[in-house]
């Protein structure tokens, strides 16, 4: 067996789980990954690449979908950009966390590694988290946060001097509060774990059973409490409360034209060639490049993509996704997800009807 000294000398890879169908996210997910969209006008997957480079690591793979791996590796490239080195694994089939950990084992090799859930966001990244994993001699390192909602997630029992006693995924009637982060740290001991576990209730290989194999086989897995926000944007209000938790850590920054007649107050980012005309914008808020603003209100907590139009409206606590048009709409939209390219406009036909062209799982509510 590798010693725990030796493992802690070794460089350490990431592996980012971005396979998921994402499913509780559409109709967004039937045409993008749910990891390419954007909180705050960067995708979710790119807050998981900053933060494993900034813990020191740069040999990084992710895991996509046969679905969705075109088009994650067209957003992230070769990962130059931030700083890593991406190599993409694809996994035939969602069959689990633990299943995404084997398909990766020949990038993976001998080396510790972070495991990352692309669709998960932490407050303070995870450099301290790795850092602790680096000087302990744990073979693994969980993380874990209070939540009012355990039995949705992985969720941990600890004993009374804190060790791990167990670990249940999605109980039905959970034993404590404190649900597993999506971010996982491992030495080679959890491919025998995978390997052992059989699949669960709903099919599937999970991460939660293989770190209670290793528990159960005597090995040390270090549980550590996060401090700071952490989010899983597994769903639409998760994504706009991410938006929301992201923009109020924004600084103010005008990089856009705004005219005399438009206010802009408090945090706000306005983008490169963004144009601002006649217009309240209300921080926290981003107004991404190239987007035009005419005759309109954008509220707090609003993220408009590049090259969006907003006329004669009013938005807020929304994500619109790039180049996409709202113009000419009575009445104040809110808490509203709207995807690449949609159009919403009024128009002078008769008869004077709501003329909707919505794809599967679409969503309108109206007043
Ligand atoms: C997965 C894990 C769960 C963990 C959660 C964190 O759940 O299985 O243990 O608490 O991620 O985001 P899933 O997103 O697959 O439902």
């Amino acid at each position: 067996m590798q010693s725990n000294r030796a493992r802690r000398e070794m460089k350490m890879k990431g592996l980012i789980l971005s396979g998921g169908k994402g499913t509780r996210m559409r109709p967004l997910t039937h045409t993008s990954a749910k990891q390419l969209i954007p909180v705050a006008n960067k995708p979710v997957l790119v807050y998981g690449i900053e933060a494993i480079v900034a813990a020191g690591i740069e040999d990084i793979a992710i895991i996509v979908s046969p679905e969705t791996g075109g088009e994650i590796r067209q957003a992230i490239g070769d990962g130059s950009r931030y700083g890593a080195s991406v190599t993409y694994v694809p996994q035939d089939e969602p069959r689990g966390l633990a299943h995404a950990v084997l398909t990766a084992e020949p990038f993976i090799g001998d080396s510790p590694f972070v495991m990352y859930l692309g669709d998960n966001l932490l407050q303070h990244g995870i450099t301290p988290l790795v850092d602790e994993y680096r000087s302990t001699d744990c073979n693994s390192e969980i993380l874990l946060t209070r939540v009012a909602n355990p039995s949705q997630f992985g969720v941990a029992e600890l004993a009374e001097d804190g060790t791990v006693v167990r670990l249940t995924e999605k109980p039905a009637e959970p034993k404590s509060d404190l649900a597993l982060v999506g971010v996982y740290m491992f030495d080679r001991n959890i491919f025998d774990a995978a390997r052992a576990i059989q699949p669960s209730k709903r099919n599937e290989l999970e991460i939660t059973d293989a770190i209670q194999w290793l528990v159960d086989h005597g090995f040390k897995v270090h549980p550590h409490i996060v401090k700071g926000w952490w989010k899983d944007t597994g769903k639409i209000e998760d994504m706009l409360e991410a938006n929301r938790t992201v923009l109020d850590t924004f600084e103010r920054e005008v990089r856009g034209t705004t005219d005399d007649a438009s206010r802009i107050e408090g945090k706000v980012v306005i983008e490169e060639g963004a144009e601002i005309t006649d217009s309240v914008v209300r921080g926290p808020a981003i107004i991404g490049c190239n987007a035009r603003i005419t005759h309109a209100y954008v509220g707090p907590y609003t993220s408009i993509g590049n090259r969006c139009v907003v006329e004669h409206c009013e938005i807020e606590n929304s994500i619109v996704l790039e180049n996409s048009t709202i113009a000419h709409v009575q009445g104040r939209i809110e808490a509203s997800l709207i995807g690449k390219n949609v159009k919403i406009a009024r128009t002078h036909r008769k008869p004077a009807a709501y003329r909707f062209i919505l794809g599967d799982n679409s969503e309108v509510g109206i007043t």
